[in-house]
């Protein structure tokens, strides 16, 4: 079964303390918190104290992804919000190695996460050091946006890529996911799906996760 990791990018920020409830009652797996600065992306969302908060309406993981600038500045802030698992972008990290070494060695998971346009080739180097790669299937800064098909190769490519070297990293992908195009996703090698708009736009947002947990079998 996937691990569902729904966004809270798409939750009702008026009433978080309700869609962390549901959540937290759901068969959903991770929190999904996106991270955005206005320079790595083109919008900004939320930050700390919202993660830290969050972080007490739950038990659930809590997956930051950090669409920022120089997230090395800011791992150690996002250990103490209660991040468990932090992941940064290879586009945003001219020292990569160094950046998952942080995040490991401050006791989370480290994830990669790459855009569109950029080939999963870049991570055969760091692939046995990380626990997680997040394969961007839309352009990062908004959710509601549609999915990009080349993403499928993409996640066959590096399913292949992960098998041959024994490693035990798991594929994320993060934007445009439906309840019609989940199995597709899953099926090219998806561990993890991230859904925003899918889950939160949804009439039942309960039964919308446990329908995407229930895709694939
Ligand atoms: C996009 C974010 C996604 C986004 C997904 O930059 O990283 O996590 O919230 O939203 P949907 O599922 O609506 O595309
Ligand atoms: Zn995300």
């Amino acid at each position: 079964m996937p691990i569902i990791a729904p966004s809270l990018l798409s939750a009702n920020f008026l009433n978080l303390e309700a869609d962390c409830t549901m959540l937290n009652n759901s068969k959903a797996d991770w929190f999904h918190l996106d991270v955005m600065d206005g320079r790595f992306v083109p919008n900004i969302s939320f930050g700390l104290p919202v993660i830290s908060a969050i972080r007490k309406a739950t038990t659930k993981i809590c997956d930051v992804h950090l669409m920022i600038e120089e997230p090395g500045n800011y791992a150690n802030a996002f250990k103490d919000a209660g991040a468990d698992i932090l992941t940064v972008h290879i586009e945003a990290c001219p020292h990569l190695h160094r950046n998952i070494e942080q995040i490991k060695s401050l006791g989370m998971k480290a994830g990669v996460a790459v855009n569109p346009h950029t080939s999963i080739a870049l991570l055969e180097a760091i692939i046995d050091d990380i626990d997680l790669v997040c394969l961007m299937s839309v352009n990062p800064g908004f959710g509601g946006q549609s999915f990009i098909p080349y993403t499928l190769t993409k996640i066959a490519a590096l399913k292949q890529m992960i098998l041959a070297k024994k490693s035990s990293c798991l594929i994320e992908i993060d934007g445009g996911i439906t309840l019609n195009n989940a199995a597709s996703i899953i099926h090219a090698g998806a561990d993890i799906l991230v859904a925003g708009n899918t889950v939160f736009k949804s009439a039942n947002p309960t039964q919308t996760i446990e329908a995407l947990k229930l895709i694939g079998e």
